[in-house]
């Protein structure tokens, strides 16, 4: 019979084409090739009618033996790819869960903040506290109890971002001495660290915002020998080196005598320089014996209590140890220069 020739052949290529398919999506193409509604084996089922009635039964049953040898060659081809295509993702997509891990990027404490924590446990090995201010102050607190009245040209000294509530941001952190002189009984010492805001025009040593830290020792007698002496040993432990220091007279309404202390700039080694405005000098603080009427306003006896406070720029300070050469790097956002600490 010619049709069994045929199909003979056509089995046999369908074994072949399965057992070569390269992957399911030339698989499904063969199964329509083979299986599908237009496929030989359909066509021939469809072709019975038209043959010779004796000879459709014999011809019936071998279509069906082809169509199921076929279905047997299909269903072995796709257990085979599907099998392989499982163990190719598996390679690929491998897990080793034994690997180390990529490393984070860890952030860390702004180099502000590490130098104010050094600055804040030199001062608690010495026996200061640590006091806390608001930024937004009142006039009171950062002007008149500190001696500098209304209308008195000292308030000019640091130009004020002034509220509408008749608040302040405090232009220094000398507003927690009137605090601290108000709430606390003598003899005591702190340091008051904080943000500070001004209303300047900014340049390598200027800031609009940046931080002070206060210091304020008050007892029965106190003298400039032991201001010094507190600003030398501090210097000392920060630096870890001598630094070169000069002190000039200052005027601060709320101290008597006033001084201002100056470090050897660092950056040029006294040459001259953008960061010292070429004096080989950086104006870090500001200092002095606390005043008899800041002591009168919060209500202390200035007969009975001595004190001396000072101020100092924590960014200069920074500058100074780092060899940072513009102030505005600190806030200027720029993770390089961040993560270099
Ligand atoms: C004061 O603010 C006084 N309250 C300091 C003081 C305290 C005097 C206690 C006496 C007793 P002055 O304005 O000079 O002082 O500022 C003190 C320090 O803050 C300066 O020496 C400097 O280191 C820093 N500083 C001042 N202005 C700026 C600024 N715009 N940018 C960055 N740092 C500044």
């Amino acid at each position: 019979m010619e049709i069994q020739s045929q199909l003979q052949s056509l089995c046999e290529k369908a074994e072949k084409d399965f057992k070569n398919a390269k992957n399911l999506d030339s698989w499904k193409e063969l199964r329509v090739l083979y299986l599908g509604r237009k496929s030989e084996v359909q066509n021939s089922l469809k072709s019975l009618g038209k043959m010779p009635k004796e000879q459709r039964p014999q011809a019936g049953k071998l279509i069906n033996e082809v169509r199921q040898k076929i279905e047997y060659f299909s269903e072995q081809s796709e257990d085979y790819l599907q099998q392989n295509q499982w163990d190719s993702l598996a390679t690929e997509d491998a897990l080793d869960i034994t690997e180390p891990a990529l490393p984070l990027a860890k952030g860390c404490a702004h180099v502000l903040m590490q130098v104010m924590e050094e600055v804040e446990d030199i001062f608690l090995s010495m026996g200061f506290d640590v006091f806390d201010g608001p930024e937004v102050e009142t006039e009171e607190n950062n002007f008149e109890g500190l001696n500098i009245p209304k209308d008195h040209p000292a308030r000019d000294m640091q130009d004020t971002f002034w509220l509408n509530n008749g608040l302040l941001m405090r232009t220094h952190t000398s507003g927690v001495q009137v605090r601290s002189l108000k709430k606390l009984s003598p003899p005591f010492k702190g340091i008051a660290p904080g943000r500070v805001f001004r209303y300047e025009e900014r340049d390598a040593s200027h800031e609009h915002t940046f931080n002070q830290v206060e210091c304020l020792l008050v007892d029965r007698e106190v003298s400039i020998t032991s201001l010094i002496g507190v600003v030398r040993t501090f210097l000392t432990c920060l630096f870890q080196k001598e630094v070169k220091v000069r002190t000039r007279p200052g005027y601060f309404p709320f101290v008597e005598p006033g001084l201002e202390f100056d470090f050897s700039c660092l950056l040029c080694k006294g040459k001259g320089c953008s960061a010292c405005k070429q004096t080989g000098w950086i104006e870090f603080m500001g200092a002095g014996l606390v005043h008899p009427a800041v002591f009168k306003h919060a209500g202390l006896d200035p007969e009975e209590w001595q004190g001396f406070a000072f101020g100092f720029g924590l960014e200069r300070l920074a500058m100074m140890r780092y060899g940072i050469t513009d102030i505005r790097h600190f806030f200027g956002g720029d993770l390089r220069f961040m993560e270099q600490f």
